[in-house]
């Protein structure tokens, strides 16, 4: 079996799908790969690096495409990219297959059997493929540092013989994957930190890193979904929320949002008018501004700034640290192959929830039980 891996198509994207290691780890499983010339350039991952790792170099897209059986890519390939590729070929990569129902059309009809990274289910077992995970860490302490940044202050104590400053206050909004790893970056920095996420299970996660929870009560509600994932509140709870936020958001010098929920837009946690009490010199980094962000005054992918206050909206973060977003994702990518490759062959178990969940289109038809149900 021959996979490929293209240069990504989608602008600004720096990170490569297989890494040099990556390489060695599948030719070991008995499979020949083939690397587009300059795919792993703006990672810091050469041809040649590759070259020693036993991968063939093609410098032409369309004949790597033409041979190969698996594409890997970190985003989904455009649509010229799927035209290319040979009919029952496979591709793994993010799909995000609600938010694309055109283009899981596309790869349905051009027969292609494609798998999507986000869609493999949060279990214990798929854990080292989890690159939701992966980005999502990766995002959070990117976070942390973008404000550090951007502050016109020092983040830790500071006891100097001019004077003893005081931490620098932060407080982080959703404490899932990102939120927990932006509280324990800025801990580690020096800061003191508060979070709040309406998960209560994560309470204690959240003082495990050493920062403050921040109580809001929330009457008579579900707050978490079967999955694990957040419920979008009612007016009244959100509402409620957004009184307590208030208050700690205008004590903060970063206030970093990281709340998604899941198949929504990112809810609305930090008003213009609680960007209005911020102290001048303040700083809201808004990592959810993919999704519209959380903040009422994000643009995504700008900084703004608003009254004195810099409001930090980057977009794909994980880019931002190409070389070892690449390197996770590699070994996420590997850990889901390992479960594939039989005999150097892929071969679909459907009878495995992670392989269930993660196929999307498989010989014409939509497998995912999820995706076909909500398409
Ligand atoms: P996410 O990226 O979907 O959301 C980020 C956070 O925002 C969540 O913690 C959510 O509760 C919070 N949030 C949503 N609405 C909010 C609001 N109005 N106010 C404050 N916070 C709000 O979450 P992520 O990081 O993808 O994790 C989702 C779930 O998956 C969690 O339960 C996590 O523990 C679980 N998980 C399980 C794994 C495994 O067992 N393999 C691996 C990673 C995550």
């Amino acid at each position: 079996m021959i996979v490929g891996v293209c240069k990504e198509t989608t602008k600004h994207e720096k990170r490569v799908a297989l890494t040099p290691e990556g390489v060695e780890k599948l030719m070991s499983l008995g499979l020949e790969i083939i690397i587009e010339s300059e795919a792993g350039v703006h990672s810091s991952y050469t041809d040649q690096s590759y070259e020693e790792a036993g991968a063939g170099i093609e410098k032409n897209r369309e004949k790597l495409l033409k041979k190969c059986d698996l594409l890997l890519a970190v985003q989904a390939p455009d649509k010229k990219t799927v035209n290319s590729m040979k009919s029952g070929a496979a591709l793994i990569s993010f799909i995000w297959p609600l938010q694309n129902s055109d283009y899981v059309e596309h790869l349905r009809e051009k027969n292609i059997t494609a798998l999507a990274m986000d869609t493999i289910p949060r279990i214990s077992r798929a854990q080292t493929m989890d690159a939701l995970s992966t980005m999502s860490n990766i995002a959070g302490y990117k976070a942390a540092l973008l404000g550090a940044n951007q502050l016109d202050k020092y983040m830790p104590m500071m006891m100097t013989a001019a004077g003893t400053i005081p931490p620098a206050k932060v407080l982080v909004l959703g404490a899932g994957v990102a939120g927990l790893q932006a509280i324990a970056t800025a801990k580690r920095l020096g800061a003191v930190v508060e979070a709040f996420d309406i998960r209560p299970v994560v309470k204690e996660q959240v003082e495990s890193l050493g920062a403050t929870f921040v109580e809001v009560p929330i009457e008579e509600e579900e707050t978490e979904s079967k999955g694990g994932y957040a419920k979008e509140l009612s007016e009244r709870n959100k509402q409620k929320q957004r009184e307590v936020i208030h208050q700690h958001v205008k004590k903060s010098d970063i206030v970093i949002t990281t709340a998604l929920i899941p198949g929504k837009p990112a809810p609305l946690l930090v008003t213009k008018a609680m960007v209005e009490d911020m102290a001048p010199g303040s700083v809201v980094v808004d990592i959810a501004a993919e999704q519209g962000g959380n903040c009422e005054v994000t643009k995504p992918g700008e900084t703004i700034y608003h009254r004195g206050v810099a409001i930090v909206a980057p977009l794909n973060i994980p880019s931002s640290l190409a070389f070892h977003a690449s390197k996770l994702y590699s070994k996420n990518l590997l850990s889901l192959l390992n479960l594939l490759i039989e005999d150097g062959q892929l071969t679909f178990n459907f009878e495995d929830e992670i392989v269930l969940n993660a196929t999307i289109t498989h010989n014409g038809d939509i497998v995912s039980p999820f995706v076909k149900e909500n398409i």
